[in-house]
């Protein structure tokens, strides 16, 4: 008799779902109360939060609160019914891509219903079996998946490593050369853990000597990178070389779907041939005229991402000047790496929530090696100087404890009695 299929699920949880009885509500799927912004409320009390890409502060911002309001009560939530081929299309969706395009600098764009689908989907259309994907091997989970969809050969490169993706794309020309295909190379703006910048511009220099086109998310980098915060490739000075470009709305934009910008041709290749977007309803309006409010602000307002650099700066010298590692980010995204095993990073979780007020998110094994822990901080506009100080004392404190070995213990903070 072949197995049960629940009961294959409830024997392996999965590495995270095993702990989800200790963990639920507490370190997964915990709940942040109140209006979005850096302090929220836990649990009951409130907390200094640094976990929200909220980066820009749009999503409480008095302008953005009011489009929203004022585009529910026009709209509701239904509207457009249907997929946008079929019945779903509308003049404020092709507005805001004719917006954005302007905004990155690209021909045309296609709005998404999720960033995680529009990189997965995107992959998916623009390949064929024939085809070789090169990208890098710390590539966020959408991407992974883009991957795992396609039926012809992959090669990955280590990450940013250029000598290493060179070597991959040789690979990969001789293998196109073979089966007739091209090249497609992925990778990232800002890489979301680490906060290090993709090496687009190098990347882009390499096609000088090998024939691919060039795919960058830039969930990370929109709206807070480059001069007009048009994301890594301006930035880098280079955003003529990425031929396809992905930006998310669930970052900076502080809402949610996604947009891939590219040559017109292939984005009406999109819009003709991306299942998710053909079989799928469109966003609806009222988030179409929201983000449209959204990249209005951010367009006319550099202060938002003046402020948010601001706060940055500050962050990540304070806490180097106190001594913490926070590896080689190059963006807003900061992470303090610690050492320390899993159930010292839960206890250390537990004290910086519980006594000091502070909120922030944590990754242990096995998204990092063991024995590594990542606390990671996202700085936004809203946060102050004061929050940034406050942060530093309390993480030289709760280091200090790490250092003296008062987190070990064999018992994990129990947070659910
Ligand atoms: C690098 C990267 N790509 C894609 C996504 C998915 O975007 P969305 O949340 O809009 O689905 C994320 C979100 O975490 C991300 O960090």
């Amino acid at each position: 008799m072949p197995a049960d299929i629940f009961e294959k699920l409830l024997a392996n949880r999965g590495p995270l779902g095993q702990h989800a009885k200790e963990s639920h509500g507490y370190f997964t799927f915990p709940k942040l109360e109140g209006d979005i912004g850096p302090h929220m409320i836990f649990r009951g009390k409130k907390k200094l939060n640094w976990s929200l890409n909220n980066y820009l502060g749009l999503a409480n911002h008095p302008e953005v609160r009011k489009a929203d309001a004022d585009a529910a009560a026009d709209y509701g939530f239904a509207m457009p019914m249907g997929a946008r081929m079929m019945s779903g299309n509308s003049n404020p969706h092709e507005q805001l891509e004719k917006e954005l395009s302007e905004f990155v600098n690209k021909e045309d764009t296609i709005l998404c219903n999720f960033g995680y689908q529009a990189i997965l989907s995107s992959i998916d259309c623009i390949v064929d079996r024939h085809d070789v994907i090169v990208y890098d091997a710390e590539s966020h989970a959408c991407i992974l998946d883009g991957v795992r969809l396609h039926m012809g050969k992959r090669y990955v490169f280590k990450h940013n490593d250029i000598e290493d993706c060179e070597k991959q794309l040789e690979r990969a020309t001789k293998l196109a050369n073979e089966t007739g295909g091209a090249i497609l190379v992925i990778t990232e703006g800002v890489f979301g853990m680490r906060g290090d910048q993709g090496k687009i511009k190098e990347i882009v220099e390499l096609k000088k000597k090998f024939n691919f086109r060039l795919l960058v998310d830039d969930a990370h980098g929109i709206g807070t990178l480059g001069k007009t915060g048009a994301g890594t490739g301006e930035e880098q000075n280079c955003q003529d070389g990425i031929d396809i470009y992905f930006g998310t709305f669930a970052k900076s934009f502080a809402l949610i779907g996604g947009f891939i910008s590219s040559d017109a041709q292939v984005v009406e290749y999109l819009r003709y041939n991306m299942r998710s977007q053909i079989f799928a309803k469109a966003l609806p309006i009222t988030l179409v005229v929201g983000l449209l409010k959204r990249l209005e602000l951010m367009r006319r307002t550099p202060d938002f991402k003046n402020k948010l650099w601001e706060i940055t700066h500050a962050l990540q010298s304070g806490l180097m000047d106190a001594g913490f590692n926070i590896g080689d980010t190059n963006s807003c995204v900061t992470p303090v790496y610690l050492n320390g095993s899993i159930p010292e990073s839960t206890n250390l979780i537990y004290d910086l929530r519980e006594n000091y007020n502070v909120f922030c998110s944590m990754v242990v094994y096995p998204v990092v090696p063991k024995g590594m822990i990542i606390l990671r901080l996202i700085p936004t506009a809203v946060h102050t100087l004061e929050d940034v100080q406050y942060t530093i004392e309390c993480f030289s404190k709760i280091v200090g404890k790490l250092k003296a070995g008062e987190y070990m213990s064999d018992h994990i903070a129990e947070v659910n009695q």
